[in-house]
């Protein structure tokens, strides 16, 4: 069922697992997150970037998680993901999101408070959850592009000033997590994530969560990161499958082809779920 992501994430911070937030841009790619959440019993995020509301159209698109997530029978949020503007997040709100994510890195720490502060009033007077951003976490959601660690870090100082000054239900930290694929073997700065958790209370989010090995995933939750992002990986198993099948057969039975291409994203989807479970039974 449809349903906000503050408490689900909060549950998860007390019983030491993380859910998983996935980014879809069209009907394929909703229908292999709910089937892995329901296959997983597992509470999910279906997200939504500005890039995929405007290759599918807002209404579409949210119709689509929307639809999917009402009638799941496990606890779903249908999330904005990286989002700038205002009127974007209210629009989003309109449609019956049940979560936000106000994305003011790029701005300068006081502007990013103030940008952060209005998407707070605008969630709250629609009983939706906010996920905001500090520090630069590299690369864009959309492109699947590969890149060095070595973005504007998290200040964990700044983090325990930002969470006071906005209210925010979940903060998206910059450890060296980037958005694609990771050049060489990713590297975290879990010294600074404990630094951040030790100071901040609130869930924390790692972005970029494709291609982070399931030992760097447990470390992660065991410092408190309670929500990951994923995106490429989906893509590139839908990519990877369409590709193998059109190559083979040539058969352009779009529910066969398809089909077959939303039971491969599946697959990964539930192997993700599986690593951010951490070893707990999830409250569906
Ligand atoms: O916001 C989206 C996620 O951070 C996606 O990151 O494509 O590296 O999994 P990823
Ligand atoms: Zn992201």
């Amino acid at each position: 069922m449809l349903t906000p992501w503050n408490a689900l994430l909060r549950r998860a911070q007390e019983r030491g697992y993380a859910l998983g937030a996935f980014n879809t841009y069209n009907l394929e790619i909703t229908q292999a997150i709910l089937r892995a959440a329901e296959a997983k019993h597992a509470p999910v995020l279906i997200a939504t970037g500005s890039g995929a509301l405007k290759y599918a159209g807002s209404e579409a698109l949210a119709s689509i998680a929307l639809g999917h997530a009402r009638a799941a029978t496990t606890s779903v949020a249908v999330h904005l993901d990286h989002c700038t503007s205002i009127e974007e997040i209210v629009a989003c709100l309109r449609l019956g999101y049940t979560g936000v994510m106000v994305d003011g890195s790029a701005l300068p720490f006081g502007e990013n408070v103030d940008l952060t502060r209005r998407a707070v009033q605008a969630a709250r007077a629609y009983g939706a959850s906010i996920e905001a951003e500090l520090g630069a976490i590299v690369g864009d959601e959309d492109r699947a592009r590969t890149h060095e660690t070595n973005a504007a870090m998290t200040d964990p100082a700044q983090a325990e000033e930002f969470v006071r000054a906005t209210g925010v239900d979940a903060l998206a930290v910059a450890v060296g997590n980037v958005h694609g694929f990771y050049r060489g073997e990713p590297r975290l700065d879990f010294d600074r994530l404990r630094e951040i958790r030790a100071l901040v209370d609130v869930p924390l989010v790692l972005h970029g969560a494709s291609g982070l090995p399931p030992e760097t995933i447990k470390q992660a939750i065991v410092l408190g990161v309670c929500k990951f992002n994923v995106n490429t990986e989906i893509r590139v198993a839908l990519f990877d499958s369409l590709r193998a099948q059109l190559l083979e057969s040539g058969d352009y039975d779009l529910p066969k082809v398809f089909g077959t291409a939303v039971t491969a994203m599946q697959r990964v989807i539930e192997e993700k779920i599986e690593v951010f479970a951490h070893g707990q039974i999830l409250a569906p």
